[in-house]
């Protein structure tokens, strides 16, 4: 695996936090020539002090002609991961508002769907795309249907695409509650608190950690027969 990666040129859309940063430092500590993208400036102003190996650059991939100019610019590169995160969309569906489910698309669906198109023409047809999802689609916990409706739409696209951008491969890995500053909008102990309960519905007991999704988005990109999966990494929650 260290020697299919080593050089490789991969960005990571929604690199510079959580799921996409811990895969950032895996990645570049198999030799892979990474490059993450975000929106805030701090963040990536941060990662060039502490991940002088790491490129980051400001791209909103809400935005088509931002990220047109940086894949034009950045020319052929081997692998796209997308961690970009959308945090609407939750709650029991009788209260659930629509214009914060309709704003979860737009943060989440649609970005992802512009990254890979605009992305595709200058990914060597001998590489990969990555996305993440979320095992809302699968748990079918009550209060989820917002999200796993964002995700499940993403999700059934991905062996549909396979073949329509075949050669190159593409795959979803679908992560259950991972510890990372997407819960930030919680207080500590409300965190906490969330996470102890989903940890009693976890087989393993408790919630993730980024690297342990990062572990399995550097194998789908490492290994050459994954194709049109989805591959769930969630503890076994359901
Ligand atoms: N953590 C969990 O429990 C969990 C569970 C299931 C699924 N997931 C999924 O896993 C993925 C990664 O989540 P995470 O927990 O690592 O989230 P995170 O820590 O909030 O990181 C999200 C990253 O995406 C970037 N981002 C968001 N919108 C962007 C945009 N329009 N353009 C460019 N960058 C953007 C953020 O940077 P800026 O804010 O600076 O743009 C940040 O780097 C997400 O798709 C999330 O839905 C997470």
């Amino acid at each position: 695996m260290i020697k299919d990666l080593q050089n490789q040129k991969i960005v990571i859309a929604g690199g510079t936090s959580g799921i996409g940063l811990a895969t950032a430092k895996m990645l570049v500590e198999l030799s892979a020539d990474v490059t993450v993208t975000g929106r805030d400036p701090k963040k990536i102003e941060a990662l060039h002090v502490s991940d002088p190996n790491l490129s980051a650059i400001a791209i909103d991939s809400n935005d088509r002609d931002q990220l047109t100019t940086f894949f034009s610019k950045f020319g052929s590169f081997d692998h796209l991961i997308i961690t970009l995160s959308g945090a609407k969309g939750a709650g029991a569906f009788p209260e659930l508002s629509l214009d914060d489910l309709r704003e979860g698309f737009e943060n989440k669906f649609w970005p992802y769907l512009q990254t890979i198109q605009t992305a595709v023409p200058f990914l060597k047809k001998t590489g990969s795309i990555t996305i993440l999802t979320a095992s809302s689609t699968a748990a079918r916990l009550p209060g989820t249907a917002g999200l796993a409706a964002i995700n499940g739409a993403l999700e059934i696209m991905v062996p549909i695409l396979a073949k329509d951008l075949q050669p190159l491969r593409i795959n979803a890995i679908s992560p259950g509650v991972i510890d990372t500053p997407w819960w930030n909008f919680l207080s500590e102990n409300d965190k906490q608190e969330t996470f102890h309960q989903f940890s009693k519905q976890i087989p393993i007991g408790r919630i993730g950690m980024a690297e342990e999704v990062a572990q399995a988005i550097v194998g789908v990109v490492a290994n050459n027969y994954f194709n049109g999966s989805v591959i769930l990494c969630h503890g076994g929650l359901s």
